[in-house]
């Protein structure tokens, strides 16, 4: 007995003859994508980064196009988006981390509080210091606990004795979830604590030195789901006092953390919204086949 579907054997029968097999329309690769526009809500009222018209390339492979996004006070934002579309290169235009790349070139208007995070009189430490940074893979000094945080307030004479830089060194270390594990080894030397408490010193040393702004890569994804639950619960704690943007490969963490998401696509900014919206009503086909896992 012939048990198989009809339609499925006259498309064979058709692909026997050599007939063209039609191709789907809609394939997430062959979208058009306008440069500079961006669906959904890219602007706010208060905005921390204002960036307008951002082009960022490595010699003369363009990686940033076009891209114009208010950052707001106090809000966590993730970037998402298919390896490569270009979320590391934007992330790290927000504290001149390219500079040191130098086939980089950034071109645009990036504004942090209203001053040029560009302008050729910016002393980059300070900026910095105010737009601090945790990478994918933690990476503490090869120093004690204590001197990996007790290292951007030295520099920066944030304290001038020693009881004020304890204090900072407890308060830091305890804004980063992390004070009970590390009290009684404050001198152990910090590449002996495991994947997600070195993660979450990385964080205490970021926020030692008061920043206004932390910026993540993908900060949780060298960790397990306990340490990745515990990072996000300090994020969570953190926007009270800071501005957050993270870089996620995890969709349910952009889901969990963050007020706005901003997809990008092969350097392009396609869409920013509310991350409700983003992952129940996306506007722009290309956010929607990513969502969905259709591609990326
Ligand atoms: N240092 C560099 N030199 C030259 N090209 C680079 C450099 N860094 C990134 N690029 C290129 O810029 C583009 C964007 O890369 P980027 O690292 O920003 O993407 P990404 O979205 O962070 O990707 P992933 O999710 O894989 O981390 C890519 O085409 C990449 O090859
Ligand atoms: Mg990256």
């Amino acid at each position: 007995m012939n048990t198989m579907n009809p339609s499925i054997s006259a498309k064979a029968d058709r692909r026997d003859q050599g007939a063209e097999i039609p191709v789907p329309q809609d394939k997430p690769e062959d979208t058009v994508i306008e440069e500079g526009k961006t669906v959904g809500k890219p602007f706010v009222n208060d905005p921390k980064f204002k960036l307008r018209n951002v082009n960022v390339s490595y010699g003369s492979d363009r990686a940033i196009k076009n891209i114009s996004i208010d950052i707001g006070k106090h809000e966590v934002i993730s970037f998402i988006g298919p390896s490569g579309c270009g979320k590391s290169t934007f992330l790290r235009c927000l504290n001149r981390m390219n500079d040191s790349i130098q086939i980089c070139r950034v071109e645009g208007q990036l504004m942090l509080d209203d001053e040029d995070i560009y302008h050729s009189k910016r002393d980059v430490v300070e900026l910095r210091a105010r737009v601090g940074m945790v990478f994918q893979k933690p990476n503490p000094f090869p120093k004690s606990i204590y001197d990996n945080v007790a290292y951007g307030p030295r520099i920066h004479g944030l304290a001038n004795r020693k009881s004020d830089l304890d204090e900072i060194v407890e308060n830091s270390l305890r804004k980063a979830g992390l004070w009970e594990e590390a009290k009684d080894r404050l001198d152990a030397i910090a590449t002996g604590m495991s994947g997600g408490q070195q993660q979450r010193l990385c964080i205490a040393r970021a926020i030692a030195v008061s920043p206004e702004v932390i910026l993540m890569d993908e900060p949780c994804s060298a960790l397990d789901p306990i340490a990745t639950a515990r990072i996000e619960e300090l994020i969570a704690d953190m926007s009270k006092s800071y501005t957050i943007v993270i870089v996620t490969h995890s969709m349910q963490q952009a889901a969990r953390v963050s007020d706005r998401t901003a997809y990008f696509h092969l350097g392009h900014l396609v869409e920013v919204n509310e991350t409700n919206k983003i992952f129940t009503s996306p506007q722009h086909e290309l956010t929607e086949s990513y969502i969905t896992g259709r591609f990326g």
